[in-house]
């Protein structure tokens, strides 16, 4: 899983799967642009608030309520426990 804080406005804080739909790349090591994340290997661009692929790709990664409290990004344990094992 990957989880990036935004802090400029409106700050809200993406998580989702830290693997591309493609061919599994790293989206942690992706660059973040506005609110979506290129990944790394083949410039896929994922969207950080629904997972969806963008453009003419097509593809989906699993995103998760996030926030940032005290300096840690925190996720909610009631809807990773309803999330059924791939
Ligand atoms: S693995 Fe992400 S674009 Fe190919």
């Amino acid at each position: 899983m990957a989880a990036w804080p935004c802090f400029a406005p409106p700050q809200t804080t993406y998580a989702l799967d830290n693997a591309c739909p493609h061919k599994k790349g790293p989206l942690a090591d992706g660059i973040v642009h506005g609110s979506a994340v290129t990944c790394p290997l083949h410039n896929w661009v994922i969207s950080l608030e629904t997972g969806t692929v963008q453009g003419a790709d097509e593809g989906q990664v699993a995103t998760y309520p996030a926030k940032v409290a005290e300096g840690r990004i925190y996720l909610d344990a009631a809807f990773l426990m309803q999330r059924t094992p791939a």
